[in-house]
């Protein structure tokens, strides 16, 4: 199958910023996935170059449009690579190819009577660079650019839309995907129930030079959208390119829901007189806001994708941004948010799953991924399940632009796959000699859960699938973790294949807040070296005395061993806010069986500084004699309770 899919040509009157990034991320991803169903895709980007705006911002940097344009345009095609952003074609509506098109279009619906000459007065937006309708103002402005349009009469060539308006109507009617989410359609066709007006296509050169000449009349030039719109078509090499007639068959176009009018009205309706069928689904996302109000240049609060990524990684920003934004609607991007998501989501859940599970096949399998046994254990028909799920769920999501859905069902996978180990306990496994083959099957089935897992996230974070597939011994190009229909089923993974140590996938960001701020009730200070001082003679306390301990259940979400030191763990525990402990422990508990474990601590502490590292509470523990040797079994609770829970 082919896989044609476009992104809009974004104005070069400005640089990059995160909504920007965000189409161009989705494109690429989508690009990938379609690669990974194993589709020849075509993927393009470019920049939108003529028209006011752009002159206008020329001007204001006191160079020529074309020095500025070049400038520009070469900041986004450079933009691209540092989030792994690697489109097939970077179109531009200066390339003398795309202007030569674009002027025998003009001549082409010219000819056939579909552009004609006439007076027009209207509410122009330079901003939008388009007349608005007296209905689309929000207190006399345009809602987009919180300006008044100005009253301009002029006289320019139109383009006969109207006459396609009812060809248009039951074309969505009859393409149900034609426009997506369905509340674009709808939004699209309540407004096809008024006439639609006829579209002016020229702007006069006395106002405006730079843009390309109409063909019969060069006293004017195109109006940008009849310009850039058809980089959809030059990109692939319309009219007689040899790919051209292959790729528009299957053309997709993705958008913010700004430019919802000029790609499902304006562009279909110039199709239909160009005599091309209109292209085959319009996926429309909402916008990034900060507070409330839309990302953008003219309002100043923009966020650049290259802070981003060197602040958080390429990976993180790719996945915060797909799993945040529910694909239709708008979201807020906070850096809050993107340090949940990559503490949460990517250390604890998909960090913490791929590290404990090597480590265990390194430790008790000598790092070779076992042969399974034939198993009808519930543990394990239920990880399949879930797994079976999750890959039919993410054709579907991610084939239907619904990005956030698909990421939900593959971390309910990782999420199960995380309580599978505690289930199974392969710590408890590895002493009894007799339990050899369940533990072969236990480590068997995480490393698939791993092998699947790197196979359906490598289009979203593609850095991070080449490091899993590389500690699983696959390696990048390994079709089991490169291509759906080839590794895209359970138990595929060959048995006998050698893991490789790598680093962490995802360092945690340390924000952790102090006892000191978390916790109202401080105990007293207490003089060191004088504890019996608040006793009684009998060494007993009183109630009121017992009552300053805060005494909680924590659950651990991350645990690792410190460095240079035999006995201390480095636990990150949920009380529920996140805290680091440094406990004694290690000598009687990996990492890997502490991880989704509830513990009894003590939460409130002083903050105290072990092998530099500073730990916020301490972990109750029993000591016991275990063969004449001391043992420290950890205090815990029998049933399962919400972390952060408090023991009285
Ligand atoms: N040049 C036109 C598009 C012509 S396509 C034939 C244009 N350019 S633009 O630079 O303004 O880009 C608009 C697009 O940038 C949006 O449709 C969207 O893809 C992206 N975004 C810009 N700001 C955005 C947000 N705040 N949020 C999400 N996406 C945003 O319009």
């Amino acid at each position: 199958m082919t896989t044609y899919i476009t992104t809009p040509i974004y104005y070069v009157n400005a640089e990059p910023h995160l909504g920007h990034a965000f189409t161009t991320i989705v494109a690429d991803t989508y690009s990938r996935f379609r690669r990974l169903c194993g589709d020849e895709v075509r993927f393009q980007t470019g920049t939108d170059e003529h028209g006011d705006k752009i002159a206008e911002a020329a001007g204001k940097e006191g160079v020529g449009p074309k020095e500025y344009v070049d400038r520009i345009s070469a900041v986004f095609r450079n933009t691209w690579p540092l989030l792994q952003v690697f489109p097939d074609t970077f179109i531009r509506t200066t390339d003398s190819e795309h202007i030569k098109t674009v002027q025998d279009i003009l001549q082409y619906v010219y000819d056939q009577g579909d552009i004609y000459f006439d007076e027009y007065s209207g509410l122009y937006c330079k901003g939008c660079e388009r007349f608005l309708t007296e209905k689309e103002l929000v207190d006399g402005n345009c809602p987009d650019h919180q300006v008044p349009p100005k009253e301009i009469t002029e006289q320019n060539y139109f383009f006969r839309m109207s006459k396609y308006q009812q060809r248009l109507i039951d074309y969505i009617h009859t393409h149900p995907e034609f426009i997506t989410p369905e509340r674009y359609r709808n939004e699209v066709l309540s407004f096809l129930q008024e006439p639609l007006e006829d579209l002016c296509i020229s702007r006069p050169t006395s106002r405006l030079t730079w843009g390309i000449r109409l063909p019969f009349d060069q006293s004017f030039v195109t109006y940008v959208w009849f310009d850039a719109l058809i980089n959809y078509l030059t990109g692939i090499g319309y009219p007689d390119g040899p790919d051209f007639a292959r790729y528009w068959a299957v053309a997709e176009h993705l958008i913010a829901k700004d430019i919802l009018k000029p790609h499902a009205i304006y562009w279909p309706t110039m199709l239909m007189a160009i005599g091309l069928t209109p292209f085959i689904r319009l996926h429309v996302h909402g916008y990034w806001n900060i507070d409330d109000t839309k990302m953008s240049k003219s309002i100043g609060n923009v966020v650049r994708p290259g802070e981003l990524v060197a602040e958080y990684g390429i990976d993180t920003l790719r996945y915060f941004t797909l799993r945040e934004m529910s694909f239709g609607l708008d979201a807020s991007f906070g850096h809050e948010a993107i340090v949940a998501r990559k503490n949460s989501d990517l250390a604890n859940d998909l960090g913490n799953l791929f590290s404990r599970s090597t480590a265990m096949l390194l430790k008790y399998s000598n790092g070779v991924v076992p042969q399974p046994s034939d198993s009808d254990d519930p543990l394990d028909e239920d990880l399949r399940l879930v797994a079976t799920v999750m890959l039919s769920r993410y054709r579907e999501t991610f084939t239907n632009f619904q990005f956030h859905l698909g990421l939900q069902s593959i971390w309910e996978l990782i999420s199960y796959a995380n309580k599978y180990i505690v289930r199974n306990e392969p710590w408890v496994l590895a002493v009894a000699p007799e339990k050899k083959d369940r533990l072969d099957t236990v480590l068997y089935n995480l490393a698939e859960c791993l092998r699947l897992l790197t196979l359906v996230l490598s289009p979203v974070m593609p850095e991070t699938a080449v490091k899993m597939a590389v500690g699983l011994g696959l390696g990048a190009g390994n079709a089991l973790v490169g291509n759906l229909d080839q590794g895209g089923a359970w138990g595929l993974f060959p048995a006998g294949t050698c893991l490789q140590k790598i680093e962490a996938l995802f360092p945690r960001i340390e924000k952790i807040k102090t006892v000191e701020d978390k916790s109202p009730s401080q105990p007293k200070k207490q003089k060191k070296g004088n504890v019996q001082e608040n006793k009684d003679e009998e060494g007993l306390i009183t109630f009121e005395q017992f009552r300053t301990v805060d005494l909680r259940v924590a659950e651990v979400v991350a645990a690792e061993r410190l460095k240079n030191s035999d006995k201390l763990l480095k636990l990150t525990v949920k009380v529920p806010e996140e805290r680091i402990v440094v406990a004694g422990i290690a000598e009687f508990y990996t990492p890997e069986e502490m991880v989704g474990r509830l513990v009894l601590m003590v939460a409130n502490l002083k903050p105290a500084q072990l092998m530099g590292v500073t730990s916020h509470g301490m972990l109750l523990a029993a000591k016991t004699e275990v063969d004449g040797k001391q043992r420290l079994v950890l205090s815990t609770v029998g049933d399962r309770v919400e972390a952060g829970s408090k023991v009285s």
